[in-house]
């Protein structure tokens, strides 16, 4: 599979009642914050489905029993700053010996063109599967900016995970980066002139931290 075939939209009732919840533009920072956290939980699921497993014999208190667990790759998920942040928690509740590293990345509100400001990520990229968190895909600067940033540190298996992404997004992300598995909840209708989404949530960062 390559480019749009790997883009999937998660369309569970849970995933979709909350997302409703998070476009209301009534909701308030600190309910958006466990919402969006609670949204990557649920597409947590269906973004790890393809893990590995192995077997293991366990001791129940009556008997041995055949298990199976978790044989690998091991996890990293990356943010994109600052939105990408309140999705961490969802997925190291399902995964909490993921690595957590960060990628700074701010689209400039004039050019739309992603700039850089900071990036910590785990070394031994090479070794795990990467999940890149953002709840918006809006022109995809930002999103194949930092996959380009993790690839050229050593990351080969990559996933990117948003809430909301344009058409447009989704199409630059693909065919920029035609090996990586792409999961959102929606995919809107268009970007507006400011390179925002339509119809979207607005600013996901400023609405999550409060700071507009
Ligand atoms: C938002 C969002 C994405 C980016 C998407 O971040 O969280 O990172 O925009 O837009 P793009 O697909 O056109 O690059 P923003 O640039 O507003 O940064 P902030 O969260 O630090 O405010
Ligand atoms: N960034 C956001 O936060 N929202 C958009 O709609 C587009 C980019």
């Amino acid at each position: 599979m390559a480019g749009a075939d790997r883009v999937r939209v998660l369309d569970h009732p849970l995933i979709q009642h909350k997302l409703a919840l998070v476009r209301d533009c009534r909701t308030g920072p600190k309910e958006l914050r466990e919402l969006v956290e609670e949204l990557a939980l649920l597409m947590g699921y269906e973004v790890t489905r393809d893990l590995r497993l192995e077997e293991v014999e366990v001791r129940t208190p009556i008997a041995a029993a055949r298990c199976r667990v978790l044989a690998g790759p091991k996890l990293g998920v990356v943010p994109i700053l600052r939105a990408g942040l309140c999705m961490v928690g969802g997925i190291t509740r399902l995964i909490p010996w993921a690595r957590v590293g960060h990628m700074g990345i701010y689209r400039d509100p004039a050019t739309l063109q992603p700039v850089e400001y900071y990036c910590k990520l785990p070394p031994d990229l090479s070794e795990r599967e990467v999940i890149v968190v953002d709840p918006m895909l809006a022109t995809g600067g930002s999103a194949v900016a930092a996959v380009d940033a993790i690839k050229k540190r050593g990351g080969s298996q990559i996933k990117f995970m948003c809430l909301i992404a344009a058409p447009e997004g989704v199409d630059r992300l693909t065919r920029a980066h035609p090996d990586l598995d792409i999961f959102t909840a929606a995919i809107d209708e268009r970007l507006n002139d400011h390179g925002y989404i339509v119809p979207g949530l607005g600013d996901a960062g400023d609405r999550l931290f409060g700071t507009r």
